[in-house]
């Protein structure tokens, strides 16, 4: 392989959007596995090399570039340590959830650190509970059912939006009591704070921090309603627990509670729909897999880990380093802000031989999808059915798809996802 450095810029969303992100992530794995992008994501450099901040806010400590690890054993050891990587700066680069400036920081779940996280995790727990998996399973079920009904009655869907989002809006209405309409508004919201650079999804006219401030503030008007409708109701929904909860003997505050809020709906929303279209599109993509899945439907678990790997829908996180560290030879200073790519560790062949084959069968298969660590995602379980309950429900159609139009892809290096996938039914398997 080429050995001179090629351009690499991590927040080049149209390199994500046509899939060149791998071949730039398998240069850096090999050449500059730590990594250090020059840009920040969603800034300019200042014309005196330092410290941008996209939103004109404080000035990062870091040159306003980014550290980017890529390897598989690198992105497990950050996430592992998590007092020398904080994620009080939130999980997404330029995200409003920056540790300066960030009203999130240490109230919201996935932007909080130990001792916080811990307490609050514990709190979190409660609507994690199998009991409520299992009502959400079933409320996935019907509404899956539905829509599979309706596209073999028409012989094809757009999978991205006919089918994919009732996973998620299973999820809000056994999690949250939400109506059918309810929930597919509020996942209209959190894709378009998560599509805010996708002229698909938003009006991408003006400025784009802006943007993302206001989808933002959408979110949490939709639940600050909620709340005021739901008075004191007590139950084992989301916000039920999060109103009925107190840490450190003091119940949360209305900003605590309508943060966590947003982080289970984002979490949630925009992760199993996309990574259903990524699975289901790899099984077009790779006919022989998608045969050898439906001879053997016990390999279903072991496919969706796959589907899970592959997609690597969650493409990074953020940390940022509380302490100088050295790795792979580069000096990470206290301050710097830090991404681990789950995308690149994903296809990493030291950790996954032939990487970058589809393999329905592939065992053991620990892929960095859902995170690891005290952050490791709350909702994985959740997930996990969602996407077992679609695609068991496919299976029992024995009948094969096609892709019938173009695949849109959503313009993000954060959340890769699909927002088109037009499918034709093919018939008999
Ligand atoms: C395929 C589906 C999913 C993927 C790929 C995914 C990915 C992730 C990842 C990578 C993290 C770790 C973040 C970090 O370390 O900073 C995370 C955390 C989290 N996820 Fe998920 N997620 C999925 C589904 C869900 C669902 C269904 C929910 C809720 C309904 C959810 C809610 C959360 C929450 C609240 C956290 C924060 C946990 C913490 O900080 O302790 N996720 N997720």
């Amino acid at each position: 392989m080429d050995t001179r450095s090629p351009v690499v810029d991590l927040t080049d969303v149209d390199v994500f959007v046509d899939g060149g992100h791998h071949a730039s992530f398998v240069w850096l794995r090999e050449h500059e596995p730590v990594y250090r992008n020059p840009l920040p994501d969603g800034g300019k450099p200042l014309p005196d090399g330092g410290k941008p901040l996209p939103d004109g806010g404080k000035p990062l400590p870091d040159g306003g570039g980014f550290w980017a690890l890529t390897r598989y054993d690198d992105v497990v050891a950050a996430y592992s340590d998590h007092t020398a990587f904080s994620s009080l700066g939130g999980a997404v680069l330029g995200g409003s959830f920056r540790s300066d400036a960030d009203t999130a920081s240490g109230r919201m779940l996935v932007a909080s650190d130990p001792p916080r996280h811990r307490m609050l995790r514990k709190v979190m727990h409660q609507v994690f509970t199998p009991a409520v998996v299992d009502r959400v399973g079933a409320v996935v079920t019907r509404l899956v059912d539905e829509a599979v009904r309706r596209m073999l009655a028409d012989g094809g869907c757009d999978f991205a939006t006919d089918i994919a989002p009732r996973l998620p809006a299973g999820a809000l209405m056994g999690m949250l009591g939400l109506t059918y309409d309810e929930a597919c508004h509020l996942i209209g919201l959190t894709r378009r704070m998560i599509g805010y650079r996708d002229s698909v999804l938003v009006d991408t006219a003006g400025d784009e921090r802006l943007r993302l401030a206001e989808s933002q503030a959408d979110i949490f008007e939709f639940f600050a309603d909620l709340l005021r409708d739901r008075g004191s109701t007590r139950g084992d929904d989301l916000l039920s627990v999060l109103t009925g909860a107190s840490l450190n003997g003091r119940p949360l505050t209305e900003d605590e509670i309508l943060y966590n809020c947003m982080n289970v709906a984002v979490g949630g929303n925009e992760t199993s729909s996309y990574t259903a279209c990524a699975g289901l599109l790899a099984l077009t993509e790779h006919p022989e897999q998608a045969r050898l899945l439906a001879g053997r439907p016990e390999l279903l678990d072991t496919a969706v880990n796959e589907m899970l790997r592959w997609a690597s829908t969650n493409a990074y996180v953020q940390r940022i380093a509380t302490r100088d560290v050295e790795l792979g030879g580069r000096t990470i200073r206290a301050g710097d802000v830090v991404t681990l790519w789950n995308v690149s560790a994903n296809r990493d062949e030291d950790q996954f031989p032939n990487a970058h084959r589809f393999d329905v069968t592939r065992t053991p298969n620990r892929h960095l999808s859902y995170g690891v660590g005290i952050h490791r995602c709350i909702g994985a379980t959740l997930a996990h059915t969602e996407l077992t309950t679609l695609f068991r429900r496919l299976h029992t159609e024995k009948v094969g798809f096609a892709v019938a139009g173009r695949v849109s892809r959503l313009r993000s290096n954060f959340i890769l996802g699909i927002t088109s996938l037009p499918l034709r039914v093919t018939g008999e398997r």
